[in-house]
Formats: structure tokens, C-alpha cells, sequence
């Protein structure tokens, strides 16, 4: 799985996410030879620098990441010499225009080819423009070489405004050249969440409504606003987390398994799932769903300031920090199923979690029986796979209690990569079976419309309405009923 030479050009090169994350993940995978005989990466920013200078930016930003795999000697050095910078105002053709020569220069080492990916690693407002500029300069024509553009999240604001940017993106676009990035499915353990539910014979069978009484999904944060009120205050909790990520994971759990395993099967099957989810119409929102927004709290032994405390947020903000819904399908497999998702941020830790949580036994036979089996996928940190069930406990007793039984990621002995190095490899590989398609990001805002809707623009009286450290607002364990129970992560 070697791609053919082709030249990277990251757009918004000097923002955030490229100097965290991405330029990382892309000398990983150079450094482990995943990246073909031929390579080279143009950056793209409106700062002013040469690419000398953007090559001292771009070690600085190796050796600072925490994400950036041990150097090998000798290796910054050389992948110094593979990197480009040009800039300009994103609105007028000529940054485009000296893109497109530097695809020309590469032709010759890259064996008379103008392969390229586009990374739109910009903010949101950029990726319309960007891609337009790209279309009136034909860089998107694959006459004489392949051209795909990756888009960052978030991919629209609302139902009306994905469509457009979906309808815009293909004005320039074929489908087929588009890959939508959502890196929860670059992570290994959501990837294992398909390996482990299609690649085994005992989890299907009982991976439905005869066997399951709920399904819960979890994605907890510590971390609160991290300097982001400004993106923060318009996107909220929905938008940052829910409509994306936290909708892929529920996607994997409740899909039907594909015929096979590429991208059309599988993206098919996901979008099929979506179409079952019962809607949450405006109206029924409060009986669904419950939003917070965290005060201020104690967090690891630390006060930390509420939301509408933070630098840069509105004083009576009414952007939710925290969401819980219940989801039912209704379909075959899940009828009478409800999954149960929660995130939030300012929660007591990180930590993302699936958990299948099974039927009690029919029949009590023992003292202290009677407990649902749960099967947990640890997303992350400390990833792997445990399974609970009731065992006697040693003695004269027929005395029940849970135990588990753990596969950790450690048996591997390897560390996980970062799920944008996956990504990323994936698109220059052409494979776009990890990137969500048109109609499931379409199904996705569908989902939350609902609640955007009901919530949008009303004021919040109860907010904020959890503190920080704690687990979210009490409503949220009322949404579950009497008789189940988030789970104590
Ligand atoms: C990002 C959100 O997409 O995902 C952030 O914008 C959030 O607000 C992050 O913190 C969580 O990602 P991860 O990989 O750390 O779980």
C-alpha cells in the first residue's frame, strides 16, 4: 500500500491543527516510508514567509508536538528539503495560480505526474473559497494526474448550510474526489469496532434487540474552551462533537454488516442505518434530549471558572457545553433499542466509551444475580475491549459478583498512531472508505436539526446547569429512565 508520488498542499498551514497535529502525522508516515518514491508538501497560508522560513516553522513544529514520533537522526534535515510554502489573499487567483506551478515543478520527479491532495485545513468560512479558487484555475482537473480535496469539520453549520456547501464543493467536485474528514474514524479502536463486530463469529448473533437492552456511548472531556471561545460560541456541543464524531461511532455500532469491506458497501450501510433513526422533531426534543452548559467547579483539585466565565464568552451564553440523547431505530435489528449518547465538556475526565449492555437473565437462580453483561469498547484513553459478567465468588456460598474480562491495546506492544496519519495516507491512496459521503453527512445534520431548532436563539434559563467536574446535568439521568444507568467511567 504505497501511493503514487503526489504533492500534499495543506491550506492553512500555519493554523492549529496542521502544527499540532497534521504535520506530525505526515513526517510519521514519510519517516516510515508509507509515502511512496516521490513526495513533497506545498503549505499554504495568508502569513508572508519563504519556504525557508516555513521550513525552520515547520521543524519547530516537529520537535514541539507531542504527537511527532522519535526523530531519526538525519531525517528533519531531509524532510526540510521536501517542503514549499507559498501564500496569499485566498480570495484572488494568484496563490492558486503559483499552487498549480508548483505541481508543474514536481512533474519530472514525480514520473511525469500532477498527482496532488488538497487539505483545507483553514477555518470553515475558507473552504467554499478555497475550493472555488482551486476550480477557476482547473486545479481540480485529473487529466493529467489524480486531484482530491480533503475538508476539515465542521462541514456546514446547519442542515441548509451543509447542503449548500455540499452543492458548492460540488459545483467543482466530483464525489468521488471529496473526502470529508471526521478523524474519530482515523482512530485504531473505532476502526476495531468494525474488525471486532464483522471479523468474529459470537458478537453478531446477540448484536441486536433479542439480546441488548441499550447501548450507551460516551465522550467525556476535562478540557474546557482551550482558547476556542470564538469557534466555540457559534458551534456548541452539536456542532463540535455530536453531529460528527459522536454520530460516526453510534453509526459503526448500529450498522448492519456490509457485503464487503470497502467504501460503498460500507458507506451504504451507514447511511442506512442513519435513515432508520426514528426523528427528533423541535417538538419532541424535551422528551429526548437534554442540553448543560457547565459552572464553574472543581476539576482534579482545581477550581476552574464556569462557561460564561471564560475569556470570550457572552455573558448569558446560551451555547451548551453538554448534550444526552436518546436515539431509537427503528428497524429489524434495533426496534425497542434505545442508545443513549452523552458529551460534554468540563466533565471529571476524558474518556470516550461504547457500551453494549445486555438483557438481565431471565431467571434468577443465585443471590446477587441478575446483572445486565456489558461489553465496553474503550475508545480512548487506555483503549481496549472488557466484557462483565457475573462469576461466584470462592466459597461455600453460590455468591454472584461481576467481574471482567480485558483485551488492552498493550498486548500489541506498539503505541496507536495518530488517526490523522491513517487519514491521510487513506486519501492519498484513494480509499475514502474512513471519510463520511454526501448523504451520511446530510443524514447527520437531519439528526440534529431537531434540536438546533428548539434550542437555538432561546435562552436557557437553567444555564448553566452542571459544574464543572461533576457529570453532567441531572435531567441527563433522567433521560434514561428508571431503570437504567449511565455508566461510572
Ligand atoms: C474536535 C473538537 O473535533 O475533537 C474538540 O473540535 C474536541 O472540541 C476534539 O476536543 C476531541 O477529539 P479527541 O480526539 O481528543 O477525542
Amino acid at each position: 500500500r504505497a501511493p503514487e508520488p503526489a504533492t500534499l498542499v495543506i491550506f492553512g498551514v500555519t493554523g492549529d491543527l496542521s502544527r499540532r497535529k497534521l504535520l506530525s502525522a505526515v513526517f510519521g508516515l514519510w519517516q516510515d516510508g508509507l509515502l511512496g518514491s516521490a513526495f513533497n508538501i506545498v503549505g499554504v497560508g495568508r502569513q508572508e514567509m519563504t519556504d525557508e522560513q516555513f521550513r525552520d516553522y515547520a521543524a519547530e513544529a516537529l520537535k514541539t508536538s507531542k504527537e511527532t514520533d522519535a526523530i531519526q537522526p538525519g531525517n528533519l534535515e531531509k524532510f526540510r528539503e521536501l517542503l514549499y510554502y507559498e501564500y496569499g489573499d485566498f480570495a484572488t487567483d494568484e496563490v492558486y495560480d503559483r499552487v498549480g506551478q508548483q505541481l508543474d515543478e514536481a512533474e519530472n520527479a514525480h514520473g511525469g505526474r500532477k498527482n496532488a491532495v488538497f487539505y483545507l485545513s483553514t477555518p470553515p468560512s475558507l473552504f467554499e473559497p478555497i475550493s472555488a479558487g482551486l476550480g477557476r484555475l482547473g486545479l481540480q482537473d485529473e487529466s493529467e494526474g489524480w486531484r482530491r480535496i480533503i475538508i476539515e469539520k465542521p462541514f456546514g453549520t446547519t442542515l441548509e448550510t451543509a447542503r449548500h456547501l455540499n452543492d458548492a464543493i460540488h459545483g467543482v467536485w466530483d464525489e468521488s474526489q471529496v473526502y470529508r474528514i471526521d478523524h474519530y474514524l482515523g482512530k485504531e479502536t473505532v476502526q476495531n469496532l468494525m474488525a471486532i463486530r464483522f471479523g468474529n463469529a459470537i458478537f453478531e448473533p446477540v448484536w441486536n434487540r433479542s439480546y441488548v437492552d441499550h447501548v450507551q456511548i460516551t465522550a467525556a472531556e476535562d478540557l474546557g474552551l482551550e482558547g476556542r471561545a470564538g469557534y466555540y460560541e457559534e458551534a456548541g456541543i452539536i456542532r463540535d462533537m455530536l453531529q460528527n464524531h459522536l454520530m460516526q461511532l453510534f453509526t459503526l455500532v448500529a450498522m448492519e454488516p456490509p457485503v464487503a469491506f470497502d467504501e460503498g458497501a460500507i458507506r451504504d450501510e451507514k447511511v442506512k442505518v442513519l435513515r432508520a433513526v426514528k426523528p427528533i422533531p423541535a417538538s419532541q426534543v424535551k422528551f429526548s434530549a437534554v442540553r448543560g452548559q457547565y459552572g464553574p467547579g472543581t476539576l482534579a483539585g482545581e477550581r476552574v471558572p464556569g462557561y460564561r466565565e471564560e475569556p470570550g464568552v457572552a455573558e448569558g451564553s446560551s451555547t451548551p457545553t453538554f448534550v444526552a440523547i436518546k436515539l431509537e431505530i427503528e428497524n429489524w435489528r434495533w426496534q425497542g433499542v434505545p442508545f443513549f449518547i452523552r458529551t460534554g465538556k468540563r466533565l471529571p475526565k476524558k474518556v470516550t466509551e461504547i457500551a453494549v449492555v445486555f438483557k438481565k437473565p431471565p431467571l434468577g437462580l443465585f443471590p446477587g444475580g441478575l446483572e445486565r453483561n456489558v461489553l465496553a469498547f474503550r475508545i480512548q484513553p487506555d483503549e481496549g475491549v472488557s466484557l462483565k459478567f457475573s462469576s461466584k465468588t470462592p466459597g461455600q456460598e453460590n455468591q454472584l459478583r461481576e467481574v471482567t474480562m480485558d483485551f488492552r491495546y498493550d498486548a500489541f506492544g506498539a503505541g496507536l498512531e495518530s488517526p490523522y496519519s491513517r487519514l491521510v495516507l487513506d486519501a492519498m491512496l484513494g480509499d475514502a472508505t474512513l471519510f463520511p459521503r454526501e448523504d451520511e453527512v446530510d443524514h447527520a445534520w437531519q439528526l440534529v436539526s431537531g434540536m438546533l431548532d428548539a434550542w437555538e436563539g432561546k435562552a436557557a434559563a437553567e444555564f448553566p446547569n452542571y459544574a464543572a467536574g461533576s457529570w453532567g446535568p441531572e435531567a441527563a439521568d433522567e433521560l434514561m429512565g428508571p431503570d437504567r444507568r449511565w455508566r461510572r467511567l
